[in-house]
């Protein structure tokens, strides 16, 4: 009898647990708080920079964003992805004393400057939450509103991700997207490479999760702004 074919299958199989142990450890290092890969090597002074530059199309155009999102006093707003803060504190200010924000964050870091941003600024009506990977965490029909900005693409697990956001939304709640246009042959050679899909890709996914389109506005270069209002799920 040949041990070949024996010592092949036990191979392959050693190496598909040595893959699965490694994909494990990377999501639950994320799970845990700590930074996505592209985020590990920054400190928060570099992604501030990153972040709220001019140059960055989400910064440049913030103020219009915000107008688009047609915030309303007195909303709960979850800032998904919140980043540095640079919408939490634009919401803040929309939603008013009698509304809130709740800064979501995958890094524990980011959502401790937050925190701290926001009590230097005298917003008492933003909270904080550190996210998992396939959760952003939230109480059940806790918000009005989420706010996606330049997050959607970085979601390793969007379906999840998304149907945690169906939870955390209350009925006729709303997702607002800002994205890159990713049109091959006409946006960047880097927005190509690093965001997966392009609008109609995304918007698909996310309403098979339970989401209707109901606005979409272009008044940008290289992103796209769309509002989504939560219907049953399928
Ligand atoms: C490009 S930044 C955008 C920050 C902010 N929304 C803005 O526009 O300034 C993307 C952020 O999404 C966060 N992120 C990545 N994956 C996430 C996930 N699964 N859940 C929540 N946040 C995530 C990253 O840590 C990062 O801060």
């Amino acid at each position: 009898m040949s041990f070949k074919p024996l010592l092949r299958a036990a191979l392959s199989l050693l190496l598909c647990f040595a893959t699965a142990t490694l994909a494990f450890s990377q999501q639950s290092a994320t799970a845990k708080g700590q930074p996505p890969k592209q985020n590990a090597s920054s400190t928060i002074e570099q992604l501030t920079s990153r972040y709220e530059k001019s140059g960055r199309e989400a910064y440049d155009r913030r103020q219009d964003i915000l107008k688009a999102a047609a915030v309303k006093p007195g909303a709960v707003v979850a800032d998904v992805g919140a980043g540095t803060g640079l919408f939490t504190m634009m919401l803040a200010e929309a939603v008013g004393p009698k509304g809130k924000v709740i800064a979501v964050e995958i890094e524990k870091r980011l959502v401790e400057h937050i925190a701290k941003r926001a009590k230097e600024a005298g917003f008492a009506n933003v909270e904080t939450a550190v996210c998992t990977e396939r959760s952003v965490e939230l109480p059940a029909n806790c918000a009005d509103m989420v706010f996606l900005c330049d997050v959607y693409h970085h979601f390793n697990h969007a379906k999840d991700s998304m149907t945690s956001i169906h939870r955390a939304l209350r009925p006729g709640g709303e997702v607002v997207l800002v994205e890159f246009k990713r049109i091959p042959g006409k946006s960047k050679e880097w927005i190509v490479k690093h965001v997966r899909g392009g609008q109609e890709v995304f918007t698909a996914e996310i309403e098979a999760i339970g989401f209707k389109k109901v606005e979409e506005r272009d008044f940008m270069n290289e992103n796209y702004f769309v509002r989504f209002r939560k219907v049953d799920r399928k």
